[in-house]
């Protein structure tokens, strides 16, 4: 519809930074509309007055719906898409053409102040259920910007922090949930992150934008920055970076055009940058969308108590104390229950339609007697003392206490990294005087980023309730007396302490570099490598039915995939929901693995007494490693060990496949190492032969003495450096006349 060639170069470049804050720029002489972005993820928030990106200014009211921490919680991909269905819808009617969401990076330390945006620790969890609201959002014809690529896993310094990962850490782990994304859900734009990989900034990073976004995973949307990301806009354009945000008032277009006029950059270059502006104009503007939608906002808040209550865990419940009865006296203790926290600080604060407060939905389900005492204020501003005095009253004479802990908003939020993960020392006080004096208690969280629980085994009961929107109220009351069955599941690992963190030492860095030292050993891979004792491990929460796993088959597929199958039975007496996950992992590997990775998972409601099979499809590229001798993705043979599980520390069934996959052939040589020479069928015999004429022990301690060491240095050890050229040219000979040629090291 709209030519870059009818445009002059100054219009090109206008078209390449914001034409407000929240709006491209428009060129009247083509007819070329702007389009205006707003925040997501969980809700839209869209500025009518003053403009700004950490939520200072009103925003419009909107729905607000689950944080991506409570969501991630769900393990459900149709509720997540059915909840970007809904954000689709209320951004189409508010004349929202891309919202900005969904965040897919991983939880790497407990720590980040922005973990309440990220669905998970595991990039599995976290791609699967991006690519579903990517699919929801899209369905209604509005963009979705999937953020923030890449590797930006703290707050610490974000506009300038290099991530220094090794590449097949970020290949299988920082990387993995966006290409799962862009492969399932074609997003129409991703937005590049505020912080350097390895050095370079992801707006100029042409390797992260062009090559491996746009050449190796065939993603054809646009790609914006983070707003006030962009150091080097002429570096950006090379990179692939198409749109700078927001407005640069003009001073980055010049840039542009004058270095191209200075014969530094392409028009060319300027062209395909422009073309993609163009493109999305073009799409946001012919997008099939509903003519003037309203907003159903009662329905949406309706689906937004469904899924905050899908996406509260059940950590605990000692003695079956949940569900409540209905008649039971309760005392309700904390101010989070009158003044709920259901959102987290900074960009993505929503103005919601409304707030369900849990004290009154408690109040609403309940038919005995509920009592209320704050216990505590959130801001400090009272006689601590005095109100948890009057709490322990309360409890005193309660038949069953519902305590409400939790993070007040100054302590985690986009924008900075908490220091801890301890919840405020006079709610942890408060717990400990409440529970002497009624021990059936039952914790309530509210909390985006995990904290510690150092009374988890001195309470009858918790319950992990995320930030749940503004319906999350309803839903914990829902969940507490039985109206919903929890089927939650940790997408993050709660650990005793975070010194046991994987990335503990390596948060956030220093001196604007955070070293990604424990590389693959992120989360629940970590803690098992270590064999670290946690509190509650990824994948864990209960439920108020039982479930059995029986019979575990594994069928290759034709496409290499495997199709994982196991008969679930409900064994308990009320309806309820399996999340069935699938570990992988493979010993005697000749790269460093997790002791088991999740590779698949699958819910299944089920009645009491129902048995269905539930399959699960593990795919052939998900067992693949990343080499990075010939920088691709291979999959060793092997004997693959299949786990399924109820969480990753409950593992019900598990079975062994062998896998052909593919050996990477090295071509060898004089800085060949004497194992890999041991290990090649024809270098092999012809290495021990030359060992013994010279004299060498050959028996395994020898050779295991012997190491790796490189055979063109073992002049003085004592095979002759001739004797290991000649080696090399024999085998190489044997090669050339028969063996396949070996991948070039
Ligand atoms: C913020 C966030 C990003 C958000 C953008 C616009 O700094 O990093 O997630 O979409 O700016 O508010």
């Amino acid at each position: 519809m709209y030519d870059t060639s009818e445009l002059t170069l100054e219009e090109k470049a206008s078209l390449t930074s914001g034409g407000g804050f929240w709006t491209t720029a428009s060129v009247g002489r083509a007819g070329v509309p702007s389009i205006t972005v707003a925040d997501g993820p969980h809700g839209v928030r869209l500025q009518a007055g003053e403009a700004d990106h950490l939520a200072i200014a009103e925003s419009l009211p909107a729905t607000c719906f689950p944080p991506a921490v409570a969501l991630g919680s769900s393990w459900d991909p149709d509720l997540a898409e059915r909840v970007g269905a809904a954000l689709g819808t209320e951004a189409s009617a508010m004349g929202v053409s891309v919202l900005l969401g969904p965040g897919v990076n991983i939880k790497r330390s407990p720590l980040c102040g922005r973990n309440f945006e990220y669905l998970a620790e595991d990039p599995v969890v976290s791609g699967a259920l991006g690519a579903a609201l990517v699919r929801g959002i899209q369905s209604k014809g509005v963009g979705a910007s999937l953020k923030h690529f890449a590797a930006n896993n703290q707050e610490t310094d974000r506009l300038r922090v290099s991530s220094d990962v090794d590449p097949r850490t970020l290949r299988e782990i920082y990387l993995r949930a966006f290409e799962r994304v862009v492969k399932d859900a074609a997003p129409w734009t991703v937005m590049a992150s505020y912080n350097r990989i390895n050095g370079v900034y992801a707006s100029e990073n042409r390797w992260l934008l062009t090559e491996v976004l746009r050449e190796e995973w065939g993603f054809d949307g646009l790609v914006m920055s983070d707003w006030g990301a962009v150091s080097d806009r002429v570096g950006g354009v090379r990179a692939g970076l198409d749109l700078e945000m927001p407005a640069s008032g003009g001073r980055t277009d010049a840039r542009i055009v004058q270095a191209i006029r200075d014969g530094l950059l392409g028009e060319d270059e300027l062209d395909a940058v422009t073309r993609r502006v163009l493109d999305l104009v073009e799409r946001a503007t012919a997008a099939d969308r509903p003519s003037a939608p309203g907003i159903d906002q009662e329905a949406h808040h309706a689906l937004a108590r469904e899924a905050a209550a899908r996406s509260i865990v059940l950590l605990k419940n000692d003695e079956g104390l949940l569900p409540l009865r209905r008649d039971a006296d309760v005392a309700v203790i904390g101010e989070f229950a009158r003044t709920p926290r259901f959102q987290g600080g900074g960009s993505s604060q929503v103005n919601p339609t409304k707030i369900d407060a849990p004290l009154d939905a408690i109040r609403a389900a309940a038919a005995g007697k509920v009592s209320f005492a704050p216990g505590f204020t959130l801001d400090g501003s009272a006689d601590d003392a005095r109100l948890r005095d009057e709490a322990v009253a309360a409890a005193a004479y309660a038949e069953v206490v519902v305590l409400f802990l939790g993070l007040p908003v100054t302590e985690e939020s986009e924008g900075f990294d908490r220091t801890h993960l301890n919840l405020p020392a006079v709610q942890l006080e408060l717990v400990d005087a409440v529970r002497a004096v009624n021990p059936r208690t039952v914790v309530v969280l509210s909390n985006g980023g995990v904290v510690v629980l150092p009374f988890a085994e001195d309470v009858a009961a918790i319950v992990e309730g995320w930030l749940l929107g503004q319906a999350g109220g309803s839903a914990v009351a829902d969940v507490l007396y039985g109206s919903v069955n929890p089927s939650g599941r940790l997408a993050e690992t709660i650990p005793w302490r975070l010194e046991d963190s994987p990335s503990f030492g390596n948060f956030p860095g220093e001196l604007q570099h955070v070293r990604y030292g424990e590389g693959m050993f992120v989360g629940y891979r970590g803690y098992d490598a270590r064999d670290s004792s946690v509190a509650y491990p990824f994948g864990h929460g209960l439920s108020y039915t039982t479930f059995s796993h029986d019979d575990l088959r594994v069928v290759a597929a034709g496409n290499g995939d495997l199709e994982v199958t196991v008969n679930v039975t409900n064994t308990g007496s009320v309806a309820g929901r399996e999340v069935v996950q699938v570990y992988t992992s493979l010993r005697h590997s000749i790269v460093q693995r997790p002791p088991r990775e999740l590779k698949g998972f699958a819910l299944a409601s089920l009645e009491p007494g129902e048995t269905r099979a539930v399959t699960v499809t593990v795919r052939r590229r998900d067992l693949a490693y990343w080499d990075v001798r010939v920088d691709r993705w291979v999959l060793e043979p092997g004997t693959y060990r299949i786990e399924v599980g109820a969480s990753s520390r409950d593992i019900r069934l598990s079975t062994d496949v062998d896998l052909a996959g593919e050996r990477v052939e090295v071509e060898l040589s004089l800085e060949s190492g004497s194992d890999e020479i041991l290990a090649d069928p024809i270098a092999g015999p012809l290495f021990l032969e030359a060992l013994v004429e010279h004299g060498m022990a050959t028996d395994d301690q020898a050779l295991r003495v012997l190491g790796m060491f490189p055979i063109g240095r073992m002049d003085g050890f004592p095979l002759p450096h001739d004797t290991a050229v000649e080696l090399i040219a024999r085998y190489r000979a044997a090669k050339n006349a028969g063996a396949p040629t070996p991948t070039p090291a």
